[in-house]
Formats: structure tokens, C-alpha cells, sequence
């Protein structure tokens, strides 16, 4: 994923506007109710399917929260040392062995690894309370072709539903750096907000209780179809935080369902590097 500049750099103005647009939604949701919703109180065994930047970053995270996780990738031997530095609650192991071992697996692979994963651990994955889909389509790592073909399905959320059938899928931390995520894990003066889309209510509530326990505040921003939706917004009224702007946001996430492009990474496309949307969308700090 290093270089193409222009491409992050229209990731990131995209991923403005999304969160602009989620954060005024939450917003008006009431800060106070988002507040007092559940954390995940026991701990959930977490089968971590990719450990490398950003699964590494997220299962120290779930490690940190009291979670015992198993890292897994094609190279488990190589996950050893990350595994003895985050301490007891952390261990490696194969993709297999991982997602035997976790009540919950999130999926963190190169977008095109989903198949192949899919094939082979498809019914155990369906068996799974939720699945955590953070994989995102990238043409310059996972070609062209894939790329066309997510959007031929209605964007990330359907095409990994397709991938992993039956699986209890939530998209979720698509859009956060894996350099920023444990800095701004339980920001001071209110948790960032993370954009997650699902359709089954059980994995969306653990969802939603493993990402605050981990020091962020879900947003939901609808089904795995939201790929198929975007928001309209400006970044002029960015930090408009009155009822107007939120009705107008909602106007705008009912009327605009046509493009898969921007949708796809309001339901979790795209990943950013440097400097990222929540520096310049403070109100997603209030949801
Ligand atoms: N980097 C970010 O900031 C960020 C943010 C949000 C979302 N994401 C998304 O998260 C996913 C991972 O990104 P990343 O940056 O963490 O990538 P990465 O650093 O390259 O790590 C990929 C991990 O997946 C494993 N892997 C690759 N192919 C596999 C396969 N067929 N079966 C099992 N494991 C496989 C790799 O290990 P082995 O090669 O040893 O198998 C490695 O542990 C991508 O879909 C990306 O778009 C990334």
C-alpha cells in the first residue's frame, strides 16, 4: 500500500465527508444515550484472521480490553513475537486455529485473501456470533478486476457477504489508520466515532459493545447494503451541528443511494495514512 498520494489524498477528502455526515447523524441520535449504552463486560475470545499493520494494531487493542486474542496469518511463526510482547491473553496460531478459537473473528486480509478464506473456513465462519469485516478493496494491492467486481455486488459490505456466506458480518474500522488507532483509542474529551454497517441486530450489539470497550463509539450507518449509499454534504457546514444540518444529512443519506463509489467507503472503504478525519471532524468525538 505505499505511494499513490493522490489516491490517499481523495480517500481522505472522501472520508471527511462521510464522517461529517455520520457524526451530525449521531449527533442528533443524542450524545448522551450513545454514552450510556453497553460496553462488552466479559471477555470474548477474538480469532484474529491477518496480523499485520492493522490487524496487529486492532488485536492489541482487544488484548488491552482483557480479551484474549489468537493472531493468525499463512505465517504464524512469524506472529510469536508479536504474541509474547502483548503478554498472556495473546497467542498465535493458523487462520484455522483461529477462527476455532474465537467466539468473535475479524477478518483483517488483503480484500482478495477473503475467497480463499471463504473456501476454506466458510462454515466455521458461519457458526461465528460476528464476524468483524475490516478488509477493503484497494485496486493497487487487490487488483482492478476485484475491485470492479465489489462494486458489481453493491459495494464491500455485500461482496464480503458473499465471500463468507452466512457469516454475521459487521464492517467496522474501514476507514481508521492502523497508525492512528491506538493513539486515539479512549481520546480525552469524548471517543471517536467509528462508522460500522451490519444486518444482524446480535453481531451489531457486540459489535457495538467490543468497539467501546476498546475506546471508540460505534456509529451505526445502516446494512451491509449501505455500500450502495453516500451522503451529500459539503465540507462548508462540516461542523454544523444544528438540527438543520442533521436533517438535512438524513435528507441526504435517504435521497443519494445511487453511487457505490462513496457509500463503499461510508460503509468501510478505504483505510487513510497521516493526517485523518477525525483532526478535522471533532463532532464525530460527541457521538
Ligand atoms: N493498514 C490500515 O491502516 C488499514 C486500515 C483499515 C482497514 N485496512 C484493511 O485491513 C486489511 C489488512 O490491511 P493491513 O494494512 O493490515 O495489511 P498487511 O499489513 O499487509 O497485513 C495483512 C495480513 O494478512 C495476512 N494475510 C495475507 N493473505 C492472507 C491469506 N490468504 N490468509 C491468511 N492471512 C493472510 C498477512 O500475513 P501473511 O502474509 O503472513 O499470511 C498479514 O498478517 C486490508 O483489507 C486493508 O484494506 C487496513
Amino acid at each position: 500500500m505505499a505511494g499513490n498520494h493522490a489516491a490517499d489524498h481523495g480517500r481522505r477528502n472522501f472520508l471527511q465527508l462521510a464522517a461529517w455526515g455520520v457524526g451530525v447523524i449521531a449527533l442528533a441520535a443524542g450524545a448522551a444515550r450513545a454514552r450510556a449504552q453497553t460496553t462488552t463486560a466479559s471477555p470474548l475470545k477474538i480469532g484474529m484472521v491477518g496480523a499485520g499493520r492493522m490487524g496487529g494494531a486492532l488485536g492489541a487493542l482487544f488484548v488491552k480490553a482483557g480479551h484474549p486474542v489468537m493472531f493468525s496469518s499463512r505465517h504464524p511463526e512469524n506472529l510469536k513475537g508479536l504474541a509474547t510482547r502483548l503478554g498472556p491473553l495473546a497467542q498465535a496460531g493458523t487462520v484455522e486455529q483461529a477462527v476455532a478459537f474465537g467466539d468473535v473473528v475479524a477478518m483483517v486480509v488483503p480484500y482478495a485473501a477473503l475467497e480463499e478464506i471463504g473456501k476454506a473456513q466458510g462454515r466455521a465462519l458461519a457458526t461465528k456470533v460476528l464476524v468483524m469485516d475490516v478488509c477493503n478493496p484497494i485496486a493497487r494491492r487487490d487488483g482492478d478486476d476485484l475491485v470492479k467486481w465489489v462494486g458489481e455486488q453493491g459495494g464491500a459490505g455485500l461482496a464480503s457477504a458473499k465471500l463468507l456466506p452466512g457469516a454475521r458480518i459487521v464492517r467496522a474500522f474501514n476507514g481508521i489508520s492502523y497508525r492512528r488507532v491506538a493513539e486515539i483509542a479512549h481520546r480525552p474529551g469524548g471517543p471517536v466515532g467509528v462508522p460500522i454497517a451490519g444486518d444482524d441486530p446480535k453481531a451489531i450489539a457486540l459489535a457495538e459493545g467490543l468497539i467501546r470497550g476498546i475506546g471508540f463509539e460505534p456509529v451505526l450507518v445502516g446494512g451491509l447494503a449501505m455500500g450502495n449509499r453516500w451522503l451529500r454534504s459539503t465540507r462548508r457546514r462540516k461542523f454544523d451541528r444544528s438540527p438543520a444540518a442533521c436533517a438535512e444529512s438524513r435528507r441526504g443519506l435517504s435521497q443519494n443511494r445511487s453511487s457505490s463509489r462513496l457509500g463503499d467507503r461510508l460503509s468501510g472503504g478505504g483505510e487513510t495514512r497521516g493526517r485523518t478525519h477525525w483532526r478535522r471532524a471533532p463532532q464525530l468525538s460527541a457521538v
